[in-house]
């Protein structure tokens, strides 16, 4: 007995051992592993914070997109199956809940409202079942309402449901699509023929600006040729990242794929990380939340995914937050800085393999000196998290008002040095910073 006790002791002894070599291997193994660009250095020097040296270098100059665009598409909730009733429903919907108002005006159909075939004379026709009075009498509907209505194609044979494409098509579609008044085109990629992106997106572009029709150019090559370099002469928005899809894990890693891209977007041109799934079910109310906070303060296009029509209370308290809204349209007059991930740490849970260690600080610039700053926790347990004046480029002897988006109200009148709230695992926390020397009326 006292044997088998002794090695009972001996092999918990040699368990425990392990265990504590496995925990500290974890725990310098997350330590090293090389997660994200900004997370290598402790604390960024302040001029490379709010990096302005990308932005506007070129420019489309089409008078469009001086804020990024906002509306609704069709393809996240109901991808192949639109109808020209859908879009008029929808339509009405985003007037009659008042997300037009609050911005929301472009209402894009995207793939699959076409006919699997040109016609005779070689022209894209919509489809006759679904859309039997054409795209001219939708549009004219759509722009009844005060709305603008967007449509799709691709930069390639085929669309990607293998319908027409509008490679060697440019010129002729260009003008259906400006015949039929419409405001907006998705470019996509599909069935590209191997041709550089740099090469098949600009002709669309020259033949839209033929028709002296101003249509909105959202270019989709889901950032394959990493357009945030190229695409400012070309288009209005340029997609950096392939297709979102319903999940926290996706939008998480779609909101980090663009992150890299901050300092290249600005008025004209907009990085574009996919439409909203905020609605569609596959997200708690925080992650969606984090979603829309996230996508507000990367100056991402907000184009709401869901069924506007039949939304819950949830969902429209989400995508109708006007002072989130705002921080989507506000930017720094004159010169436009990065916006996205500032700081972050990584938390250990000995015992425990998180597979998303981060609480994370996220910031963009306001006027002045105001800033929106964004408190993301991305771990599965709540957390504090800290945002240090240093790393938003503030004196640490600055104070510092703090308004909460989400609470709508002030948590803070007088912070220094640092802020710093708990905030609940998948979360996210928005809110306005504004040194004591501004006033607080404007963004
Ligand atoms: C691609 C695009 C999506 C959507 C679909 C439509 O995957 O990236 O956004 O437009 O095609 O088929």
């Amino acid at each position: 007995m006292a044997r088998i006790n002794g090695n009972s002791a001996l092999r918990f002894a040699l368990t425990a051992i392990l265990y504590f070599v496995y925990v500290i291997s974890l725990a310098v193994n997350g330590r090293v592993v090389p997660l994200h660009p900004y997370l290598n250095g402790e604390e960024k020097p302040i001029s490379n914070i709010f990096d302005t040296s990308k932005y506007g270098l070129f420019q489309v100059g089409n008078g469009l997109a001086n804020t990024p665009q906002m509306g609704w598409n069709s393809w996240n909730y109901f991808g192949c199956k639109i109808n020209e009733k859908v879009i008029r429903e929808t339509a009405d919907a985003l007037i009659s809940t008042g997300l037009a108002k609050l911005g929301y005006r472009y209402v894009n159909l995207d793939d699959c409202w076409s006919e699997v075939q040109r016609d005779s004379k070689g022209q894209l026709v919509p489809d006759s079942k679904t859309f039997p009075s054409g795209i001219k009498a939708l549009a004219d509907y759509v722009h009844s309402k005060g709305l603008k209505l967007g449509i799709y194609s691709d930069a390639g044979a085929f669309t990607c449901a293998v319908r027409p494409g509008s490679l060697f098509h440019e010129s002729d579609d260009a003008k259906s699509f400006a015949s039929w008044g419409v405001d907006y085109l998705k470019y996509d990629n599909c069935f590209n023929l191997g041709i550089e992106p740099e090469k098949r997106y600009p002709p669309m572009r020259d033949a839209l600006n033929a028709t002296g029709h101003t249509i909105f150019y959202s270019l989709c090559e889901w950032g394959v040729n990493d357009p945030a370099l190229w695409a400012d002469k070309v288009g209005n928005s340029w997609r950096t990242t392939n297709d979102i899809n319903d999940s926290w894990a996706s939008m998480t890693e779609t909101a980090d794929i663009n992150d890299k891209w901050a300092s290249y977007a600005g008025p004209g041109g907009w990085n574009d990380p996919d439409a909203l799934e905020v609605g569609n079910g596959g997200m708690t109310y925080h992650e969606y939340r984090a979603h829309f906070s996230i996508w507000a303060l990367m100056k991402s296009p907000l184009l709401v995914g869901c069924d506007v029509r039949n939304m819950t209370a949830e969902t429209f308290e989400i995508i109708s937050n006007e002072e989130v809204i705002a921080i989507h349209l506000g930017f720094k007059e004159g010169k436009f800085m990065h916006m996205g991930l500032m700081d972050a740490f990584n938390e250990l849970f000995f015992g425990i393999v998180y597979d998303n260690w981060f609480l994370q600080v996220w910031a963009g610039p306001l006027s002045e000196q105001r800033m929106s700053v964004v408190l993301w926790n991305r771990c599965s347990k709540s957390g504090t998290i800290t945002a240090k004046w240093g790393t938003l480029g503030l004196e640490s002897s600055t104070s510092v008002s703090i308004k909460d988006l989400w609470k709508h109200a002030y948590v803070s009148q007088n912070s220094v040095s640092s802020f710093s709230a708990r905030v609940d695992a998948h979360a996210c926390e928005m809110y306005i910073f504004t040194p004591s020397t501004l006033s607080r009326s404007t963004y």
